[in-house]
Formats: C-alpha cells, sequence, structure tokens
C-alpha cells in the first residue's frame, strides 16, 4: 500500500478508510488491552497515534517497537477521541524497518541543546529540531518568493573569489594542493601561502561585489548562498559558514533601502505565522512564551530609523542619567552588543533602522555623505533586531567613481584586485545600493531559539566542524 505522510493524514477525514505510515516511533506505551504508538515522520510536529490491539500481534514484535526504531505502519483511519487530536489509526498490519537500542543519544525528553549538538546527526529527528527545520524551510521559501513577486531576479556569485568585501581579512583560503603537501611551520602548522591554479584566492565572505555587477545590468537581483567567514567568534550569533541573502537594487537611495528592509523582514514573518503554525505553537510552548506575541508586534509597528549620531546622543544622554555601560559612548566608535540591545530593548522597545555610520567604522564602498572631514558619515544601514542585535546590514554604494577611487587608496586596498568592481563606475554609473541579512539570524528571531549553532542543521564554527 502507498504511503501517505503523516502530515496528510492528520488532515484527512477519510474515517474508515486504510493508511500506510511510516516514520520514526516517538513513544511506545503498552497495557495489556492497548498499545499506543506515537509516530513522526518529519513532515509535521504532530505524530499521527496508532492503536494497536496487542493480542492480535507478536508480542516479541512489539517489544522491538521502541523509540526511535523505524516502523511502517497500515490500519483505518478512525476518528479520535483523545484529547488534541482528531484522528488515529487502528493497525491492521506493523512492520519494523529499523530497530533501535537503548543506547540511542535522543532517547531521553528534555535533552539539553549541548548534548544535542553534539549529537547534530541525530537531532534533526527531535521536536525541535524538525520545528526548526521546517521553518527554516519556510523561510527559505518565502525569500524566493518575496524577490520573485517584487521583480529581483535570482543571481549567483561566485564563492572562491580574489576580493575581500567586507575588508576584515576574515577569509578562509583555497588552495589547490593536496592535503598532505602542503606546508608546514617548524610547529607543524600548515603555511598557507598557496594558491588556486596560481593565484591567491578565498572562499567568499559576501557576494555584494559581483551583486553590483548584476544589479547594474539586471536592475535588481538577490544573492541566496553560503558565505565563510574565518573569525574566531565564539557567541551565539556567529558561525564561521553562514547563509546569506543580499539583494543589490539600481536607482535606490537610503530612504528606498530601508523601506525595502523592512518590507522584506514584515514578509517572511508574515509568512512564518501564516505557514507555519503548528511548529511556531509548539515552539511558543516548549522554547519561548513570548514567541508569536513578539513576531505579531514586529508586524504592527514601523521601524524607527535613527541616524547614528542622533543613537549616540540617546546613550550619552542614558549614561549621564546612570546608565552603566560596559565600554564608553563615544562618537565614532562601533557600538557593541550592549549600546545596540538598550537602544532596541529598552529605549524604542522596537526594530531599530541605524543609518549613517561614522566612515572609518564601515566598509569602504558606502556612499559618503557630504559632511565634514572629522565627522564624515556613510549611508550605511544595520536593522538591529530585539534579542538578535544585527539582523541587516547594507548601504546605498558610493557611485562616484572618483571618491571610490579615492577611498581605495585611503585604505590602501591592492588596485589589482579591484579593477573590474571599478569598471561599474567608469561606464554607465548609477545610484545604487542594498543589503545582507543574515539567515540564521532571521531564524533565530522567528523560532525563539538562543544560539546560532541551533538554526542550521551542521554548525561550523572554530569549536564544531565535526560533520
Ligand atoms: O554586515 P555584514 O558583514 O555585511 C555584508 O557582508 C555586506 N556586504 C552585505 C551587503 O550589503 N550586501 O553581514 C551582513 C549580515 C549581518 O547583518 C548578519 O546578519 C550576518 O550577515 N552575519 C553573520 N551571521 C552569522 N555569523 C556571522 N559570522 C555573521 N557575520 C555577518
Ligand atoms: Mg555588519
Amino acid at each position: 500500500m502507498k504511503r501517505t505522510k503523516i502530515v496528510d493524514v492528520l488532515k484527512s477525514t477519510d474515517f474508515g478508510k486504510d493508511v500506510c505510515v511510516k516514520g520514526w516511533v516517538r513513544t511506545h506505551r503498552s497495557s495489556k488491552a492497548v498499545d499506543f504508538i506515537a509516530l513522526n515522520d518529519g513532515s509535521t510536529i504532530n505524530n499521527v497515534q496508532i492503536v494497536v490491539n496487542p493480542s492480535q500481534f507478536d508480542e516479541e514484535m512489539l517489544k522491538q517497537i521502541t523509540t526511535g526504531a523505524c516502523i511502517c505502519a497500515t490500519g483505518i483511519l478512525v476518528e479520535s477521541l483523545g484529547a488534541g487530536q482528531s484522528s488515529e489509526i487502528q493497525a491492521k498490519t506493523l512492520e519494523i524497518y529499523g530497530l533501535c537500542d537503548n543506547t540511542y543519544p535522543m532517547q531521553k525528553k528534555g535533552q539539553s541543546f549541548e548534548v544535542m549538538r553534539k549529537n547534530a546527526h541525530l537531532r534533526l529527528r527531535t521536536n525541535t529540531f524538525g520545528a526548526v527545520m521546517r521553518i527554516r524551510h519556510n523561510m527559505a521559501i518565502a525569500i524566493h518568493q518575496y524577490f520573485h513577486e517584487h521583480g529581483f531576479f535570482y543571481f549567483h556569485t561566485p564563492l572562491i573569489t580574489a576580493s575581500d568585501c567586507e575588508g576584515a581579512g576574515q577569509m578562509f583560503q583555497v588552495t589547490t594542493k593536496n592535503l598532505y603537501d602542503l606546508k608546514k611551520d617548524e610547529n607543524g602548522s600548515i603555511i598557507y601561502d598557496d594558491d588556486f591554479f596560481g593565484k591567491q584566492t578565498s572562499l567568499t565572505v559576501s557576494g555584494q561585489l559581483e551583486g553590483e555587477l548584476g544589479a547594474t545590468a539586471l536592475g535588481a537581483i538577490y544573492t541566496f548562498g553560503p558565505t565563510f567567514r574565518a573569525e574566531n567568534s565564539n557567541t551565539p550569533r556567529h558561525l564561521a559558514e553562514f547563509w546569506m541573502i543580499e539583494p543589490e537594487v539600481a536607482f535606490i537611495d537610503l530612504n528606498d533601502l530601508m523601506d525595502l528592509e523592512e518590507d522584506f523582514i514584515k514578509y517572511c514573518v508574515r509568512w512564518a505565522l501564516e505557514n507555519c503554525k503548528d511548529d511556531l505553537a509548539f515552539l511558543n510552548k516548549m522554547i519561548d512564551k513570548t514567541l508569536i506575541e513578539r513576531l505579531e508586534g514586529i508586524l504592527k509597528d514601523s521601524f524607527v530609523r535613527l541616524p547614528y549620531t542622533k543613537g549616540i546622543e540617546i546613550l550619552e544622554e542614558a549614561v549621564k542619567n546612570g546608565k552603566k555601560f560596559e565600554f564608553p559612548v563615544s562618537w565614532g566608535m562601533d557600538l557593541a552588543s550592549e549600546h545596540e540591545r538598550f537602544l532596541v530593548e529598552e529605549h524604542f522597545k522596537k526594530p531599530v533602522i541605524m543609518t549613517d555610520y561614522p566612515r572609518d567604522i564601515k566598509a569602504f564602498y558606502m556612499k559618503q555623505n557630504n559632511d565634514s572631514e572629522e565627522r564624515r558619515t556613510v549611508q550605511g544601514t544595520d536593522v538591529l533586531f530585539p534579542q538578535i542585535g544585527e539582523i541587516i546590514g547594507g548601504s546605498v554604494r558610493e557611485e562616484s567613481y572618483d571618491k571610490l577611487m579615492a577611498e581605495i587608496e585611503r585604505r590602501q586596498i591592492p588596485m589589482k584586485d579591484m579593477w573590474w568592481y571599478l569598471d561599474t563606475r567608469r561606464y554607465g554609473s548609477c545610484p545604487h545600493g542594498g543589503f545582507g541579512l543574515g539567515f540564521e539570524r532571521l531564524i533565530l528571531f522567528v523560532t525563539g531559539m538562543q544560539n546560532i549553532r541551533d538554526v542550521i542543521p551542521f554548525p561550523r564554527t572554530p569549536k564544531t566542524a565535526d560533520f
């Protein structure tokens, strides 16, 4: 008999008909008169209950249907009398596909996330990770749908690249050499002086520079792919390999850019509320009791739009009124997460789009404002979210060849690497801008999970890259 997914079985009202389900046993409760097997196949957070009359089955076989085992069950779909479920299956046949003994690490309920991270290969079978992964999938679909609806083209940028978009020198080197032939220093550490077929290349930190080539030809593009940062950040917000969404649009200014950022995030959150109801209800119950309320709250209000200089004034005022920060506040500093949190969670109590940052704390490509040389600002935007901090970083790009060139020289960025990028400003240059959304940070917000390692199937961090 053909298998029906449990998500469809639970929606079906074909009572009295036979169905076949396959999945992994969540629990098996047995008594003399009746056994209940809760089965899950990953298609939904909800289990289907299989009601078994033990006298009709081999006792030894029933004993082997333990938590984690994989089985196939057929039986009659009936309306359920039990609370919280509409239907159940009265078993006619049971077949064990794969046994699961009591060494199964995911057996115990309420495992710590730390233990689950050590079992990243199996944690996907738990309720929490099932919910997070289905939401992750839904957010990817929402993102493609949003840009498709708005006339953006999905544009693929290279993962192996010779340019350092953010200029932070946090790039993983790519080499064509066999791992065992790499040169080593006297301590046995590998010397990365090597190349990609004769050229020094790295894994990309951002598809933006190539994305600008796309936008200045196709009008509006977006990328959605993995990016890599060789930074030694061991925080609940950083990964060495994360997915980024980078729209880039011709003919927009700073206000258009902020409108796009806000509209896009709200679209994704609305999508989750409409399409991930069961998984969100589960996470709301088990992980974060204010999750759905917070998601709905984001949709209600406009985000605050706050120039950096005004933000510093608010922080200085707070210090005057007795607020204690670990890092002192002064114009020109990069905001620490305590400052961002204060603005978003205590002062405004809603998301903040901060703009017009000092030039020296932002990347070389941002459009410069016509302010004083000492307090020169650029049209960068960071979207700061409650609980998350920076969820988006973006900017209007400097379109003037001369200004961009002067900035590249001021920062001593090697020119030979930038000739193709400069050509966008040499030939038919245009106002344009874009942003990067950290996919996992969006998932953190939408799921209420606390640690970025728990919203990607196989996290890469300085301390974890086992699989
Ligand atoms: O602010 P970032 O570094 O900006 C860029 O890369 C621009 N080139 C984007 C653009 O304008 N097209 O990174 C963008 C976002 C951050 O706001 C954050 O959400 C996420 O990427 N991000 C990380 N997420 C997880 N782990 C890390 N190590 C991250 N670094 C940045
Ligand atoms: Mg940033």
